[in-house]
């Protein structure tokens, strides 16, 4: 057997898989956010490590497993939240997370200090979701703690730590730290010297696949798994979803819609030139990179929706009805953002809204307006990934918008490209436990890994007719931000 470990940002979620790639067992604990000013965002970094225990044991006694059988362990965790440790590897202060919005001045002055440099080195521009806005952020408001720190980790980092004792970062979570050369695949010695950040403050890095150790005594005692399970560095989350969707070879792109929504698209190098307006991070897969739009707010609009107008309905009531409707709502477009917009504004002011309200409108229309919404949001992804010269006629399409047929042929007609949702869908903790597979020998490539545990459903192929009306709605859709920007 292999574990994959999701550290998201409510819960952990552990899935115990066996060689076939067959899932034998779950379990997941949660934690709680702290949000002690607004904008903030934080998290105990021993509650994760508390809360994975608590999960692998669960995992260790799962009926009819014996606890040697199991292999390897990885990991896939939220991305770029900030860890301090200090001289004995404890954390000097809670964990500064990506969703937090505090750390506007620190990216304005990273680009002033980095200017091109910026770019070109990391490949990203500076976002306040990074990390190294918040280490510097520390640094200016909170010298105490920034003193006592001698290096830093990201979250799932910590809590592998924790488990093995050797501090590491593989190359796919240190490219959403605005401190690694992405393409060089090194800590950036340019940026640490511009920044005046000590020797040694950040680990050392390794390939998602690596073994990076195995368990400390006392964490194989109170998980029940054997001291020798090996342990294998891991990826970003999105990463790890890329790679629990096969996402592992040019011309497969993946759309993601939980909370935030993402295109993310395979790239064989670091060569193209997306200008910053998209992420390009490196893979969890050895020497590979992808580009990746986020929209901050795609199933976070329809929960909302649901939670403010239709509190305790379950989704497919509210959703029952959306399909007799025609694309585009009868008129009504909604533009998603709620929490502002990642791509392709990077306004973190904007608000969301619905246009064209008509008095023969029914609640079907706004909940079909909302998930029309989020999925123009994410063409816009798609549209400047074309733009830019890919091809993307194929999108793997997972998460909450994967879980319904409208949506998905929505997607299809939306983007202009097939659509195919995966027969089983575990998310980044699969892309994890793939990383332990493979490392452990498993396999001899994670593609072929791919080929045994991933494999795809029903094509959504895009309709003439729906896609030449969606193009036309998407073009007016594109003026909504400008024109609304200054209501906010
Ligand atoms: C990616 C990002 C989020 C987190 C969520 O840049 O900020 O997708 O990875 O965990």
């Amino acid at each position: 057997y292999v574990i994959g470990i999701d550290l998201g940002t409510s819960a952990v979620k552990a899935l115990l898989l066996d060689r076939s790639g067959a899932l034998v067992a779950e379990a997941s604990r949660s934690y709680p956010l702290f949000h002690e000013h607004a904008g903030w965002s934080e998290q105990r970094p021993d509650d994760w490590v508390e809360a994975t225990i608590a999960a692998l044991a669960e995992l260790s006694q799962a009926p009819g497993v014996r606890p040697e059988a199991i292999e390897g362990i990885s990991f896939s965790g939220q991305m770029h939240g900030l860890v301090l440790l200090d001289a004995e590897g404890n954390p000097v202060r809670n964990a500064i997370l990506w969703n937090d919005t505090r750390t506007t001045p620190q990216c304005r002055e990273i680009e002033s200090v980095l200017g091109e440099k910026l770019l070109r080195i990391t490949r990203n521009p500076a976002l306040e979701g990074f990390t190294l806005p918040k280490i510097l952020w520390v640094k200016q408001h909170e010298p105490e703690s920034f003193a006592k720190s001698v290096s830093f980790v990201l979250p799932k980092d910590y809590v592998r730590y924790r488990l093995t004792g050797a501090l590491h970062m593989d190359y796919s979570d240190a490219a959403g730290t605005l401190l690694l050369d992405v393409e060089a695949k090194t800590w950036s010695s340019d940026i640490l010297a511009a920044f005046e950040l000590p020797d040694g403050f950040c680990p050392p890095l390794a390939e998602s696949h690596e073994l990076v150790g195995t368990l400390l005594p006392e964490p194989a005692q109170s998980t029940g798994l054997p001291a020798a399970t090996k342990v294998f560095a891991g990826g970003a989350d999105n990463a790890c979803g890329a790679i629990g969707a096969g996402i592992l070879s040019e011309g497969l792109t993946m759309c993601s819609i939980g909370t935030s929504g993402v295109i993310l698209s395979y790239e064989p190098d670091a060569s193209a030139d997306y200008k910053g307006k998209v992420h390009l991070f490196n893979h969890g897969k050895e020497n590979a990179y992808y580009a990746m739009g986020v929209t901050l707010a795609a199933g976070y609009s329809l929960s909302w929706f649901r939670e403010t107008f239709a509190k305790g309905e379950a989704f497919d009531s509210l959703l029952a009805g959306i399909g007799e409707l025609p694309p585009g709502s009868g008129g009504l477009l909604f533009a998603p953002y709620l929490v502002g917009e990642r791509t392709p504004h990077a306004d973190s002011q904007i608000r969301g809204s619905f246009i064209g309200i008509d008095g023969s409108h029914t609640r079907a229309h706004f909940a079909r307006a909302i998930m029309e919404g989020i999925t123009f949001s994410l063409h816009e992804s798609v549209d400047m990934f074309r733009t830019a010269g890919k091809t993307i006629d194929k999108i793997v399409s997972i998460g909450g918008g994967a879980q319904n047929p409208v949506w998905l042929q929505m997607q299809a007609d939306i983007f202009g490209a097939d659509v195919v949702a995966l027969t089983s869908e575990q998310g980044p903790g699969l892309g994890a436990a793939m990383l332990a597979a493979y490392g452990c020998g498993w396999f001899a490539s994670l593609d072929a890994c791919a080929e045994a545990f991933v494999s795809h459903a029903a094509v959504y192929h895009p309709q003439p007719e729906s896609s030449a009306q969606y193009a036309g709605l998407f073009r007016l859709y594109q003026q909504i931000y400008a024109s609304t920007r200054d209501i906010n």
